[in-house]
Formats: C-alpha cells, structure tokens, sequence
C-alpha cells in the first residue's frame, strides 16, 4: 500500500477541510443509490441453537448464505468483558498520539500494521478511515513489532478475542461443511491450518458524509468475516437485490459475512456479498473485522458436489488462494471485480 497520512490526523488539523482525494465521483456517493433501511434486516441465528444441532437453525444459516451472504449471530458465547477488553484496547491504540501510532506504521510491503490498505495510485479515491491489520493466528503469523506495547491490555485482549473468534469461526465452519454435503472438519481440512487477520478500523467523523466513503465497496476474499461493530453508529452497507442496505447494530452480537473462497468452493451456491461502510458527521466509529482465510497453499474452485450440470454447472476455475490474494492486493478495491479472475465463462 502506498503511504498515505492518516485521516484521524487530518480531521484534528482541521475538522472542516475534506481534501479532493476523498471526495467520490458522483454516482459512487453514499446518497446516490436509494437505500431500504425500512424494508428488511440481515438475518439473526441464534449460535446456541446451531451449536445444539436444532434443524430451524441449521436450514436459515442455508438461507441467509444463500441469499444474503450475511447474517448476524447472537449467543455466541463470546462474554461482554472479552467484547469490552478488545473495544477498550482499540480505543487505546487510536487515541495515542500520532507519533506514537506512526511507531507502528506499516512498511512498504506488508500487509500488517498501521495505515491504509489498499492504495495502488495517486489517483485513486482514497477512504475515510485509518486501520491496524494484525495477523492474529496461528501465532507463527503474529508480528509482535507491530503490536503496541504501550496500549494497556493490547496484547491479552486480542489474543483472547482471537481464540473465540476461532472457536466461533472453526464451529461454524463445521455447519457449513454439513450444509455442504461434507463431514463436518470438510471446509477446516480444505483451509489446511485456518489463519486469521485483524483489521481494526476506525472512522473519524467527517463534515461531508455524503460525499465521502468509509470503506469502498468490495467483497472480502477469505472464507468467512466475523465483524465487531459498535454497538450504535450505524456505518456498514450491504448491497442486497440491487440496493444499499445498512446493517443496524444488534448489542453483542457479531456480522458474518461469505466471503470469495467459500462462494468459490460452493460453486456460488453462497455469496460473497458486495459491501461498504459510509461515515457520520457527529462521532466516529469503530469497528473490527476478524477475516478468517485458508492456508496460500490450498486450491479455492467448485467442490464436485456443489457442481451440477443442469443445474449448477461449474462457475469458478479452481486456482491457489495464493495466486487470488496476489491478483487482489494489486488493486484498490472494487466491489466484485476481484472475482472475474476465478469466473468461468459459459456460453
Ligand atoms: C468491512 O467489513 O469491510 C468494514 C465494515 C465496517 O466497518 O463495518
Ligand atoms: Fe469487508
């Protein structure tokens, strides 16, 4: 990513200059396409029902994979201290000041510490947001140089919301795999070693919300996202039937998005839905997405028994999770574009 200042830093400068670099073309803007907020929600699965085995349960995580590609989960088991310690120790690292989060600023060529991901050109149009993306498991992956010591509590809070969201994550793997048509360790055999990332995001408030964007509109390319939100600042947008649907904040619970790799791996049966977050001009949010992804090494492309002929036939090209991570973090990101290198043309 190329470096770019941070945009909480701009705003302190001065709260009212938005520079051209983050104003949107017009139809990319936030007002432009209408929104639904009042005809339908997300879908809700209650985890302690999935993890029961309870039927209902299992057929409407089916069918929010299928049509929503998003879903919220409640009574995952994830206590409010855990949830409290991992906002808490994002606040810390975001209200050091800027020299001292500079201390962890990602290098020219990785993916982890802080920045802006995702910067190819000066001309592209850039986010309202700054980030810290961690690698967070296994522990192999961790770059301690990146953690920030001096956050009260950093290290321990994001080790053990790590270890949940893999409990959750690896537990809902194992649906999925029923769903699937396989045994339930089948998606965590295909991962060969899960790996999670943490992105943490935040979003200063911005005098021009309506022109301006949080996050760009894209698809998240590993297996699954498990996102924290703030509990009342409402910022992340699904695209659902053609309109931009925003996700309202259910206290304590977590987002679950499909992500690229099991759409691929489902033939399409799950999408991998386009989504965004859009700024407010009175507070700023935060949020953290845990992206859990597969080892490089492992092949993303259409398990044969999601592909039939009549039906279903094959819609992916089966490729290294390597090589897709490469054609993607070449580019900025935009919306389902990134996928066309897996599609198979049919005639
Ligand atoms: C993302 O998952 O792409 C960011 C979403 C958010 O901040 O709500
Ligand atoms: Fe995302």
């Amino acid at each position: 990513s190329l470096p770019v200042p941070s945009v909480q830093d701009i705003v302190r400068t001065d709260p009212i200059c938005v520079p051209e670099r983050y104003i949107r073309n017009s139809v990319d803007r936030p007002t432009c396409a209408k929104t639904c907020s009042l005809l339908s929600e997300i879908p809700v699965i209650d985890f302690s029902l999935l993890s029961e085995g309870h039927d209902g349960e299992q057929r409407k995580l089916d069918l929010a994979c299928k049509e929503w590609g998003f879903f919220q989960i409640v009574h995952h088991g994830i206590t409010e201290n855990t949830l409290h310690r991992i906002r808490n120790a994002m606040v810390g690292f975001f209200d050091l000041p800027i020299e001292e989060k500079n201390k962890y600023a990602m290098a020219a060529n990785d993916l982890q510490g802080y920045g802006q991901a995702y910067v190819v050109s000066k001309e592209q149009k850039l986010d309202w947001n700054d980030i810290m993306f961690l690698m967070t498991l296994p522990t192999e992956e961790r770059k301690l140089s990146y953690w920030p010591t001096e956050v009260h509590d950093f290290k321990e809070a994001v080790e053990i919301y790590s270890e949940e969201v893999h409990r959750v994550a690896v537990e809902l793997l194992s649906h999925l795999s029923l769903l699937m048509n396989m045994n339930q360790d089948g998606l965590l055999r295909l991962h060969d070693g899960i790996k999670i990332g943490m992105r943490m995001n935040y979003y200063p408030p911005c005098c021009r919300p309506d022109e301006v964007l949080g996050v760009s509109p894209h698809s998240d390319g590993g297996s699954i996202t498990i996102l924290l939100q703030d509990d009342d600042i409402v910022g992340l947008q699904i695209k659902h039937k053609g309109d931009w649907l925003p996700v309202k904040p259910i206290p304590q619970a977590l987002v679950v998005n499909i992500g690229d790799a099991i759409e691929a791996w489902s033939n399409g049966a799950y999408k991998s839905i386009e989504h965004r977050a859009v700024t407010n001009e009175a507070k700023s949010r935060m949020s953290l997405a845990a992206f859990v992804v597969p080892n490089e090494n492992v092949e993303i492309g259409p398990l044969d028994q999601m592909i039939d002929d009549a039906h279903r036939p094959k819609m992916y090209r089966t490729t290294k999770y390597l090589d897709y991570i490469r054609h993607t973090l070449g580019r900025k990101m935009e919306g389902k574009e990134h996928m066309h290198f897996l599609k198979l043309d049919h005639k």
